[in-house]
C-alpha cells in the first residue's frame, strides 16, 4: 500500500526529512479517479526530482452550483495503487476539515487570465483552484510542481499565481496524454456514452485542423465559426467556446508570428469536454 499523510503537519514533517537528506521533491496534485494523464505526471516529476508527493483533493471551491461535486468519481484505494506502483512515494490526501478548517476566510483571485474562456462558463472556478493550489504549494514547499496542459489556462492561471505571490516551487507544465483517437484522458469521460464517446475524438480533430488552418494563414473568425460548425454536426448539444488565443495572454490571437493555442469547451451528454492545441 503507498503511503498515506491526511493532515498539513505531517506532510510537512516528511518532506522536511527528505529535504534534510538532500532529496528534491515534487508535487502533483490531482482530484484523483486517475488515469494514464495523471500518471505521466507523476512519471515527469520522477525524472526530474528525487521524491515524489502526490495529493488527492476534491476541492469543493473550485465546483459550482449544479456542478458534479457530490458525482465526481471517487476510488482512494485504487488510485493509491495506481500512484504505488508508478513509484510515487507519498500520498497526501486531506479531508475537507483539514483543508478548509472553520472560519477559513482568505481567497486567491487571478484577475485577468482567470476571468476569460473558461473563467466566463464557470464563475468562481479559477479563485477555487489558485486558493487550494496556493496552499498546497506552500503546504509540501516542493522543489517543482507538475500540471498538465490539458487544463491549458489552468496551467497558465497557477503559473502567474505562483509568480505572483512570489511561491518558489517551478511550475512545469505536461503534455496531454490521449486515446488513441485523439480524444484526451478525462476523469470526466466516464461520463460518455458508447455512442458519445465515439463522436468525442471530432473536437480533438477540429481544433487540429483549425491549428494547422491557422499556421497556413486562414481568416481567424472563419475558422473559429468552422470548428464550431463541425463539433455541432458531430452530435455535441453546444459548444460553450472554440478560440485561438495568444498562447501566453489568452488575448485573441492578433500576432500571427507569436505562438498561438486553440482552445475549447463543449457539451456532450452529460459530460463537458475541454481541450487545446498550439498553434
Ligand atoms: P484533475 O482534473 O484531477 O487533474 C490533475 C492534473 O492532471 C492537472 O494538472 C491536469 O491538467 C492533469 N491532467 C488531466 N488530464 C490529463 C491528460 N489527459 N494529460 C495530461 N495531464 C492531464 O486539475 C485538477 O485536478 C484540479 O484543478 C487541481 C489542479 C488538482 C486543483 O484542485
Amino acid at each position: 500500500m503507498i503511503d498515506i499523510v491526511r493532515t498539513v503537519d505531517e506532510l510537512r514533517g516528511r518532506v522536511g526529512d527528505w529535504r534534510a537528506q538532500g532529496f528534491r521533491v515534487g508535487l502533483v496534485p490531482t482530484m484523483g479517479a486517475l488515469h494514464a494523464g495523471h500518471l505521466s505526471l507523476a512519471e515527469r516529476s520522477m525524472q526530474l526530482t528525487d521524491r515524489t508527493v502526490a495529493t488527492l483533493f476534491i476541492n469543493p471551491k473550485q465546483f459550482g452550483e449544479g456542478e458534479d461535486l457530490e458525482s465526481y468519481p471517487r476510488d482512494e484505494a485504487s488510485d493509491g495503487e495506481k500512484l504505488r506502483a508508478a513509484g510515487v512515494h507519498l500520498l497526501f490526501a486531506p479531508s475537507v476539515e483539514e483543508m478548509y478548517p472553520d472560519g477559513f476566510m482568505t481567497g486567491v483571485i487571478v484577475g485577468g487570465l482567470g476571468d476569460v474562456l473558461e473563467g466566463t462558463y464557470r464563475p468562481g472556478f479559477f479563485d477555487g483552484v489558485a486558493t487550494v493550489v496556493s496552499k498546497l504549494l506552500n503546504q509540501a514547499a516542493a522543489d517543482r510542481a507538475f500540471f498538465g496542459e490539458k487544463d491549458y489556462q489552468q496551467l497558465l492561471v497557477i503559473r502567474h499565481m505562483a509568480r505572483d505571490l512570489d511561491i518558489p516551487t517551478v511550475i512545469e507544465g505536461v503534455a496531454t496524454v490521449r486515446e488513441t483517437d485523439g480524444l484526451a484522458l478525462s476523469s470526466r469521460n466516464v461520463y460518455l456514452s458508447a455512442e458519445e464517446r465515439s463522436a468525442a475524438s471530432v473536437l480533438y480533430k477540429t481544433i487540429s485542423e483549425v491549428a494547422l488552418k491557422v499556421r497556413a494563414g486562414a481568416d481567424i473568425l472563419n475558422l473559429e465559426s468552422w470548428g464550431r460548425d463541425q463539433v455541432l454536426a458531430a452530435g455535441f448539444a453546444s459548444v460553450d467556446y472554440l478560440s485561438v488565443r495568444d498562447a501566453f495572454s489568452l488575448e485573441p490571437f492578433t500576432d500571427v508570428s507569436g505562438p498561438g493555442r486553440v482552445l475549447t469547451a463543449a457539451k456532450l451528454g452529460r459530460a463537458r469536454l475541454i481541450d487545446n492545441v498550439p498553434v
